[in-house]
């Protein structure tokens, strides 16, 4: 099976989670299916809470209506994608750019289910190049900051995220200890959001797999 076909075998699975109320929605090509699943019962939801505008666009496409996340509260629950996950359920998000939202929405939700194809399953984060979203003034100051804490910061040229930010993309990180590098990260003066999604990690992992949709939780 193609990688695409495996996102959407775990994306399906997910609707299993689906109880009614407002659904946090993530971003990315495998939420894309997951978006799909999801509007074919639509009449079972009241609406979305979205974690970016391409979700947005998409959710209301499929003519699921979108809320402010102001306006609902507490969700019961977030599915969203990730570029990376550990046995801990700890994550890599952001190779979309939408890494704020997504972390705001899986903070603001009882339960996140993560879905995946099985190549985004690793013994330890860091391959990807880990997403840092930054105020654009503070760029350069916290790309120096990143390479104090031993990576290589790459500022992805041409690239403004949903919220008027610049992301660097940190290669040559290995993370032993996701929620300790996460707090160091976010408390870098400039930085908005890093990709580390480990002091909120996700509740359950939904991998596509050659042999069907494999659950970690
Ligand atoms: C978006 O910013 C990301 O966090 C996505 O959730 C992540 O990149 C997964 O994307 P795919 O589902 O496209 O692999």
């Amino acid at each position: 099976m193609y990688q695409d076909e495996l996102k959407k075998q775990a994306a399906e699975a997910a609707l299993d989670y689906v109880e009614g109320g407002v659904i946090g929605v993530g971003t990315g090509s495998t939420v894309n299916h997951f978006i799909a699943a999801l509007a074919r019962i639509c009449h079972r939801i009241e609406g979305a809470v979205s974690s970016s505008e391409a979700s947005t666009e998409r959710l209301k496409q499929h003519g699921i209506p979108v809320l402010d996340l102001n306006a609902v509260g507490e969700l019961g629950l977030y599915v969203d994608g990730a570029d990376e996950a550990n046995h801990q359920l700890e994550l890599i998000k952001g190779g979309g750019g939408a890494l704020t939202r997504e972390k705001i929405v899986a903070a603001a939700s009882r339960r996140f289910v993560c879905i995946a194809d099985e190549s985004k399953l690793v013994e330890v984060l860091g391959r990807f190049p880990l997403p840092v979203e930054v105020i654009p003034m503070a760029r350069s100051f916290v790309a120096r900051e990143l390479v104090r804490l031993g990576g290589t910061p790459v500022w992805r040229e041409g690239f403004v995220t949903d919220n008027g930010n610049v992301i660097l993309d940190v290669q040559g990180l290995s993370i032993h200890d996701p929620k300790a590098l996460e707090q160091q990260i976010n408390n870098i003066p400039g930085v908005v959001t890093v990709g580390i999604f480990a002091l909120r990690p996700a509740d359950v992992l939904i991998l596509g797999t050659q042999n069907g949709p494999q659950t970690i939780a």
